[in-house]
């Protein structure tokens, strides 16, 4: 079994590192294009060109205009987007009885309405291709919840029903929409957690590691690939087996 993407086009938000790095670099390995998405252009450009047929993007995705003119401009380059991977995503963290307004909207609109943006332009040259798999990034932390993060488990769990009524509006016109809840996966975002945090969270996994970047990576190739047709509308947790 080999994951074969070539001849697809594949947009990735947030991809100059940590876990959209490793999914750009994933479908680029099977054979994919890729469009190497971030705020800062020099960066997107640097991790594109370690891939093979990928271009670099600038893209605020907290900034509407900017993900409508992102869409436009990788459809122009590649022809087509095939493959939308929602996966650019901000913490602001602090107990809800102390979270500002700001801090609410920041989170909301980086990692829910960007989706909801993004998905709606490239969806409707899926739709005339009669293809198209889209994979919104989500957590656990939108099944679970957690202390901390109101923001950010609603902005995740938004991402999962955006996936559901997506897959169901979707589903006649042979587009996929699947969502990942990633646990704790070792990237810049987790790095900043106290040691005593991470011992505690370790007794929690029953793999007893934390994940990493190509654990997301290769599930998102699976549900772009042929071997996932008869998948949509589904969260596929990959957590190490922490929320079962
Ligand atoms: P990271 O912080 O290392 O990378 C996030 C990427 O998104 C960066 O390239 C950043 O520049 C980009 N980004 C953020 N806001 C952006 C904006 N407004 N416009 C354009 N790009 C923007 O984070 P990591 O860990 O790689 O996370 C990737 C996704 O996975 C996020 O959606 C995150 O919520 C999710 N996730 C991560 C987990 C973890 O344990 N690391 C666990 C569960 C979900």
């Amino acid at each position: 079994m080999k994951i074969d993407l070539t001849g697809k086009s594949a947009l990735v938000t947030g991809s100059t590192r940590g876990i959209g790095r490793a999914i750009a670099g994933t479908l680029a390995a099977c054979g994919a294009k890729v469009a190497v998405v971030g705020r800062d252009k020099a960066k997107a450009d640097a991790v594109s060109a370690e891939l093979k047929d990928s271009r670099g993007f600038a893209c605020d995705v907290a900034v509407p205009a900017d993900v409508l003119k992102l869409v436009e401009d990788v459809e122009k380059e590649f022809g087509a987007i095939d493959i939308l991977v929602n996966n650019a995503g901000i913490t602001k963290d602090n107990l809800m009885l102390r979270l500002k307004d700001e801090d609410w909207d920041t989170v909301l609109d980086s990692n829910l309405r960007s989706a909801f943006l993004a998905i709606r332009a490239a969806s409707r040259g899926m739709m005339k291709r009669r293809w198209g798999r889209i994979v919104n990034i989500s957590s656990v932390v939108g099944l679970m919840g957690n202390k901390g993060q109101t923001n950010y488990a609603a902005s995740k769990a938004g991402l999962i029903g955006l996936t559901k009524s997506v897959a169901k509006e979707l589903a006649s016109r042979n587009i996929l929409c699947n969502a990942i809840a990633p646990g704790f996966i070792e990237t810049d975002m987790t790095a900043a957690m106290a040691e005593e945090a991470r011992t505690a969270l370790m007794a929690q996994i029953p793999l007893a590691r934390l994940g990493t970047p190509a654990d997301i990576a290769w599930t998102t190739a699976f549900l772009c690939s042929e071997y996932a047709s008869y998948i949509t509308g589904q969260v596929l947790v990959v957590d190490g087996g922490l929320v079962m």
